[in-house]
């Protein structure tokens, strides 16, 4: 008897699978199909597959061609399935030649004629309106922004606003998109905008895209002030538009999984977080030189605050600040302090002093912990009493790390069933009024002037 495997994720089945399977059973006298999890696809960098794992396994049964059907849940499954099956022939479709010539040694591998004009990502953007996006702002996160946004489909990346012409032609043509020199012109040719701006632009920007009707990421810190981040949501509430800050950690899989885990009890009740995230700057740059927008605390609190909104919400009781400032006056480092009814918290950011970045979530029953870089979870530990227990938990983290918020806006833009904010809108304005905070009792400057803050240590 001829065995054959072959694998796919058969999403929105068309006739390219059907096709596919066809032949494949043709091969040979026993077929296996393998369908890829959920959580593979998402491994893979396959975000948008619409229809469910049973959905898609049906789909397949449907046909009749395959003898057994299994499912594909990791990367080296494949070898493992060929020795534990006997397998005789592995084939796949044409788009892969050459990628499972490895398997070689151990059967025959065929890959079979794609068919033409049919795919199910073709199906996938039919389905759904492809979504326009607008970039403004042209540094390097702008450029990572595109790459990420190359990897989800159902979105384009169309153009770039810059009131500096001469850096958004740059930005246009390294990246195949329009550039405009007028801000009208750019609104009017897309469904959303990535603001990806200087931090004290963000607010003039966001509401005038949310006024030109359009759906918002703005890059953190979304806004500065809570009365500002509290008017901006409410007019895309009531206007039924989307906005979402731009935290990547809030929507990365390996940081939602750590929340679960947490959430589940496994460590009882939470009781302490510390977070740390440092990076040295060079003491020329943007970040260590720009004395009203500039320093520690504005760059990278946003990440150190959201396990806190996360755990103890947005209520705290009180909040404290430590500074260690440059010559300048800019925190080049900077700790904060959280009481809340139920826990206490320290976050630490730095640009001027190293330290271990490390999550550590402390509970009644054990601790949760995560190195650097946690605020791109991709790894961590569950830690008890006993020493000897410990588990780990992986999941990927792929590339920069922002396909995963471009995802989760384009599902909530097509009300594709994802649940709400990962980063809800409480969260974002309680993070916008402690940065206010912050500007306020430490910054000491008062709008142009910028005046010395006192060196703490
Ligand atoms: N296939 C095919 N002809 C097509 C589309 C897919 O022969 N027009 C084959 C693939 O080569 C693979 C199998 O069908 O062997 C399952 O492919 P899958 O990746 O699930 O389908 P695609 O339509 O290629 O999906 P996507 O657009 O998400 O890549």
């Amino acid at each position: 008897m001829v065995k054959v495997i072959t694998y796919g994720t058969f999403d929105l089945f068309h006739e390219g699978h059907y096709r596919l399977l066809k032949r494949a059973k043709a091969l040979g006298d026993y077929l296996i199909v393998g369908v890829t999890t959920e959580s593979f696809d998402k491994a893979r960098g396959k975000l948008n597959v619409i229809d469910s794992l049973m959905t898609r396994i049906e789909n397949v049964k449907r046909t009749g061609f395959a003898d057994e059907i299994i499912i594909e849940e990791s990367v080296g499954q494949k070898f493992s399935d060929i020795k534990k099956y006997h397998i005789d022939i592995f084939t796949i479709g044409s788009d892969w030649e050459g990628q499972f010539d490895y398997l070689k040694d151990h059967c025959k591998v065929v890959y079979l004629e794609r068919t033409k004009n049919i795919s199910s990502t073709m199906l996938r953007a039919k389905k759904r309106k492809i979504q326009r996006i607008g970039v403004i702002g042209t540094g390097r996160i702008a450029g990572r922004f595109m790459s990420e946004a190359r990897s989800v489909s159902g979105v384009e990346v169309q153009s770039v606003y810059n009131p500096h012409p001469v850096s958004a032609l740059k930005f246009a043509e390294q990246w195949d998109l329009d550039a405009y020199r007028d801000i009208e012109d750019f609104y009017h040719n897309v469904d959303a905008v990535y603001i990806a701006s200087p931090h004290e632009t963000h607010y003039e920007y966001i509401k005038a895209a949310l006024e030109h009707g359009k759906n918002v990421i703005c890059e953190k810190p979304m806004v500065l002030k809570k009365s500002e981040a509290e008017e901006v949501y409410k007019y895309a509430k009531e206007h039924d538009l989307i906005l979402y800050e731009g935290i990547k950690t809030a929507y990365c899989p390996g940081f939602h999984k750590l929340l679960g885990v947490a959430f589940s009890g496994r460590i009882g009740a939470v009781r302490n977080i510390e977070a740390c995230f440092t990076k040295l700057e060079n003491p020329q740059n943007r970040e260590l030189t720009d004395l009203a927008y500039g320093g520690s605390f504005l760059e990278l609190g946003s990440y150190v605050l959201l396990p806190v909104m996360k755990f103890f919400g947005t209520e705290y009781e009180s909040v404290r600040f430590e500074t260690i400032n440059g010559d300048n006056g800019l925190d080049i480092f900077t700790k904060t302090s959280f009481r809340y009814p139920n826990g206490i918290a320290t976050v630490t950011v730095g640009l001027g002093v190293k330290a271990e970045g490390r999550l550590l979530i402390s509970g009644t029953q054990g601790y949760i912990v995560v190195g650097a870089p946690w605020w791109k979870t991709s790894y961590f530990e569950v830690h008890y009493e006993d020493p000897n227990r410990v588990e780990k938990y992986t999941e990927p983290f792929l590339d920069f790390g922002l396909r995963y918020e471009i995802s989760d806006f384009l599902s909530k833009l097509n009300a594709n069933g994802e649940e709400d904010f990962k980063l809800t809108r409480e969260e974002s304005i309680a993070m916008a009024g402690i940065m206010e905070k912050f500007m306020e009792e430490e910054r000491k400057i008062d709008g142009t002037n910028a005046s010395v803050g006192t060196q703490r240590s």
